[in-house]
Order: structure tokens, then C-alpha cells, then sequence
């Protein structure tokens, strides 16, 4: 198939097709989610809890970051290759260019940023420079500590309206896509209706423009509780390719996500 690139994902957004999204942090699992017609593969930062066993992300850092890069854009062919820059790598515009050129390098087509308005000036200063940006809202795992918690977002009136400006002033600052995370379904599709790029969530709701898993998650490979935005695509499957296969078409149906699997305000 044909590269997926931001253009792409736009166009899919104003057609209404369903992005589908899943994390991958080694090639011969980027390679399969490819085969299996996965439209973006995300490098996540969750590779601190996936990958090393931290209770948090704040431990990983750019050169983890950037060896886990490479390895997914050598098993990948033709999805669009997000990767997440890590706690405390964009605190400035001229560190963030630095360690987003250090992902691009590696293969990445965007990078990803936790936070809200405070970081236009940066997405503007990357856009600038030619590393396109994904933004991040609601639940921002990075901000565990001051957020008290892994809790569900913009929940008053008051925090899905801050949620709202946030997204249009990083749309505004030239960021191409929006990761929205643990927010209930109502704002999810309220924050994608105010924007014009695309929108991905995760216990965000079904009206987000497209939707992500952790992908250890999705094939019920991580021990312990999972969040309540997860559902194991393995089960009833024979192999893991029909469990990628599963989760794209139930996104593509919007069979995924169901009520169980959202937040209410
Ligand atoms: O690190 C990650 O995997 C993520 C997704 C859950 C959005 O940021
Ligand atoms: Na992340």
C-alpha cells in the first residue's frame, strides 16, 4: 500500500474514515501492525511501563527513545511513524528541536509533546523547522505527579472549556494531529468538532477521528489491572495479526469503542 502520510490522515478525517492507531516499540511487531494495514504506529513513552517495568514514564529519556524509534521504522513499510518525546526533553523551543531532530533521524514522521498551551510556542517553533506535531490533552501521563494521580480529565465545566481553547491554540501553533486521553466521550467529541485535524483517542469516546491502544494492552499481554478504555482484541482470535486485524476493523466500524469502554462527565 501506499505510504499513509498527514495528508492523508486529514483527508480521512473529512471523509469520516476512522484512523486506527496502535504503540509498537520493536520492528517485528511494527512490521506485522504494517501488514495487518495499521494507519499509524506511535513510539510511546508507555515504553517505560511496557518495556522496563516502571511504574511511570518519567524515566525514559531521549536515547531509549530514539534506539526504540529505530528499530520500529526498520519493521515498518508504509504507516505514519509517530514517537513521543520524552519527560523533561521540551521544557524550552530549542530543546525540543534538538531532541524532535534526534526522532526524525531515527525515522519518525511527527513527534508528540504532553501538554497544553503553554507548549504553542514550541509546536510553532518545530512546525517551523519541518518536524510536524502531535499534541497530547486530557491525561497526561508525564504530569502523574502534579496531577496527583492517573485520573480522568476535564471533567468539571470549567476543565472541558481549558481543554477546548488548548486545542485550538496548538491547532492554531500548526499542530496536525491531537491525542486526547481519559476525557468523557462528550468532551472528546466536543474538542474534535472545534478543530479541523484529526483527533485520536483513548478513553476519549467514539467521536474522536481515530482511536489508540498500548499494544500490550490491546493483546492482554500487561500484567495487572487495566484501565477501563482497554479491551483485549486476542481473545477469540487465533493469532496476533487476527488480533491487529480485529482492532482495525472494529475502529474502521466504530464497533470500538463501546460504552464499557468510556468515560462519562
Ligand atoms: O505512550 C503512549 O503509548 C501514549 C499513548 C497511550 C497515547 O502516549
Ligand atoms: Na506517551
Amino acid at each position: 500500500r501506499a505510504p499513509i502520510t498527514i495528508s492523508k490522515l486529514q483527508a480521512m478525517r473529512e471523509a469520516g474514515e476512522k484512523i486506527a492507531v496502535l504503540t509498537a516499540y520493536d520492528a517485528s511487531f511494527a512490521n506485522l501492525m504494517d501488514q495487518s494495514g495499521i494507519d499509524v504506529i506511535l513510539v510511546g513513552d508507555s515504553l517505560g511501563n511496557i518495556i522496563q517495568g516502571q511504574t511511570s514514564t518519567i524515566p525514559v529519556t531521549i536515547e531509549q527513545m530514539v534506539y526504540h524509534v529505530s528499530c520500529v521504522a526498520k519493521g515498518n513499510q508504509s504507516a505514519f511513524l509517530v514517537a513521543d518525546m520524552p519527560f523533561g526533553t521540551y521544557s524550552t523551543p530549542e530543546q525540543a528541536m534538538e531532541n524532535a531532530a534526534s526522532l526524525m533521524r531515527a525515522g519518525a514522521h511527527m513527534v508528540k509533546l504532553e501538554g497544553g498551551s503553554w507548549l504553542a510556542e514550541t509546536v510553532r517553533f518545530l512546525v517551523e523547522r519541518s518536524v510536524p506535531v502531535c499534541a497530547h490533552l486530557g491525561l497526561l501521563p508525564q504530569s502523574v505527579h502534579t496531577l496527583g494521580g492517573f485520573k480522568v480529565q476535564g471533567k468539571s465545566a470549567e476543565a472541558a472549556e481549558i481543554l477546548v481553547k488548548d486545542a485550538q491554540t496548538l491547532e492554531k501553533a500548526g499542530a496536525q494531529l491531537l491525542v486526547l486521553e481519559a476525557i468523557p466521550s462528550e468532551l472528546g467529541k466536543k474538542a474534535t468538532a472545534s478543530i479541523k485535524l484529526p483527533t485520536i483517542g483513548i478513553g476519549a469516546g467514539p467521536d474522536c477521528s481515530g482511536q489508540v491502544l498500548v499494544m500490550h494492552d490491546m493483546l492482554g499481554a500487561f500484567p495487572g489491572r487495566s484501565p477501563k478504555f482497554v479491551k483485549n482484541f486476542l481473545l477469540g482470535q487465533e493469532s496476533i495479526e487476527g488480533a491487529f486485524k480485529s482492532y482495525i476493523q472494529e475502529v474502521k466500524t466504530g464497533k470500538f469503542p463501546g460504552p464499557e469502554h468510556c468515560f462519562k462527565s
